[in-house]
């Protein structure tokens, strides 16, 4: 699998802001597309970034940046990448000058307020056409710190915070109000030498996580090998667990907590999923994934539990792995449902409306919630014109559902999945017999 992709956009801009000088050297790093456009961005702000590949260098500029002249000259063109925008928008926040972050049609029809208002609350002038980009930060070089509970639960919020804390005065204070996020910031911020800490604590009656950061931040340039990206295996490991007599072993795999509730799902809706090998690299917990075909019928127990219902505090830990999800929901007994999963609507692209389509495209029962669907289970699926939306997630989804049909499938729109996983296709190929 290719290197993680929120763990590769986060160590090049760490690595960016590492101490002025120093190089870090980044391994595995990830080939979409998204996290090309976070290199392009930093190399338009300057930074010296060096790549071969899956290789990349960086050489530090420290946290508070003094404008080279001219720069940045032109609007930072973050393609299709929200994390990209959100994460850079924290970093710009801090810097002495005025820059522009924009992106494709699907980045500019996505809301920022969410990152506009606290970054405003901390100092900085944001303009935006109503709340979407392209986005004018006029950074302040020192920030104020905030206590700020998020909103919604998002990485990119809490992450773009972060970033902007490093050039704030004294300690920042984010409490993960709507149930916790990926904490890959957290790690690597750790790894390159910051003041940060995740603790429980109480807020509005649930216990969440309080992530704080210490300033001021000195953080060192540090060498990194990316873990391979779990939610790029997730499809993976569905089309194995579904179809019959399959055998699929991924080495390497990132299993950070905050991101394989995908694995503990998948088992309870019946895949045998299974890791070995498991150790610790830059900061991060990898292992081997092995899965074998074909799903066992679920235990009464499970069913009882309600393990065929997504919903509330678990809707984070699987936020990418939904679209997949829905497939596989077509085929095990009782079905899937998914709620409280609205933030999907604000994807690249509508995720609830487009797998719907899709699924009812090849026979499948499903109805459409505002914030989920429920698929029916046991469908006898059947090959149909399918449509990516130009969204990565849903293209490889389709593929994989696909599989699972009779007869033949045309998926419009294929080529997306380069935004996150350009040899998606190639390696589907290698691991499947005709
Ligand atoms: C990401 C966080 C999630 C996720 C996205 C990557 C990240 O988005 O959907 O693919 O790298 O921080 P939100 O923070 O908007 O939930």
């Amino acid at each position: 699998m290719p290197g993680d992709k929120s763990i590769s956009h986060r160590a090049a801009i760490i690595s960016a802001l590492a101490a002025e000088g120093g190089r870090s050297r980044l391994t595995n790093y990830s080939t979409s597309a998204d996290c090309a456009s976070t290199l392009a961005c930093l190399s338009a702000l300057g930074v010296t970034v060096e790549r071969d590949g899956t290789n990349v260098e960086i050489e530090g500029r420290g946290t508070r940046w003094t404008p080279r002249a001219g720069e940045p000259s032109a609007p930072l063109d973050c393609g299709n990448s929200g994390t990209t925008m959100r994460l850079l928008a924290g970093l710009l926040a801090g810097q002495p000058f005025t820059s522009t972050l924009t992106g494709d049609a699907s980045l500019r029809s996505r809301p920022m307020k969410r990152i506009i208002e606290p970054l405003e609350l901390m100092g900085a002038r944001v303009s935006s056409e109503a709340g979407r980009a392209p986005l004018r930060i006029e950074g302040h070089a020192t920030l104020a710190s905030i206590r700020y509970a998020l909103p919604v639960a998002s990485a990119q919020v809490k992450s773009c915070l972060l970033l902007a804390g490093l050039n704030a005065v004294g300690r920042s204070e984010i409490i993960e109000a709507r149930g916790a996020t990926r904490d890959h910031t957290e790690r690597l911020l750790s790894l390159f030498g910051a003041r940060v800490q995740t603790e429980m604590k109480t807020y509005e009656g649930c216990t969440v996580p309080h992530v704080s950061l210490q300033t001021p931040a000195n953080l060192t340039a540090h060498d990194c090998r990316i873990a391979c990206d779990i939610s790029s295996a997730a499809f993976f490991m569905a089309a194995a667990a579904l179809l019959p007599g399959s055998e699929l072993t991924l080495p390497g795999v990132g299993l950070n907590p905050s991101r394989t509730e995908i694995l503990h799902t998948l088992q309870r809706l019946g895949a045998r999923v299974s890791v070995a090998d498991e150790r610790a690299e830059s900061g991060e917990v990898v292992g081997e994934l092995r899965v074998r075909g074909g799903l066992t019928p679920q235990t009464a127990a499970a069913t009882a539990t309600g393990a065929n219902v997504l919903r509330g505090e678990l809707i984070a830990g699987l936020i990418d792995e939904l679209p997949i999800l829905s497939v596989v929901g077509t085929q095990i007994e009782g079905g899937l449902e998914i709620r409280d999963a609205s933030e999907l609507r604000v994807k690249e692209t509508d995720r609830i409306g487009a797998m719907v389509k899709n699924l009812r495209a090849l026979g499948a029962e499903v109805e459409e919630y505002e914030d989920g669907m429920r698929i029916e289970g046991r469908a006898n699926l059947r090959g149909a014109r399918l449509e990516s939306f130009g969204d990565h997630r849903i293209a490889m989804a389709c593929a994989v559902a696909a599989l699972i049909c009779e007869g033949e499938s045309e998926l419009v729109g294929a080529d997306s999945v380069a935004i996150s996983f350009p040899e998606f296709f190639e390696m589907l190929e290698s691991v499947t017999e005709r």
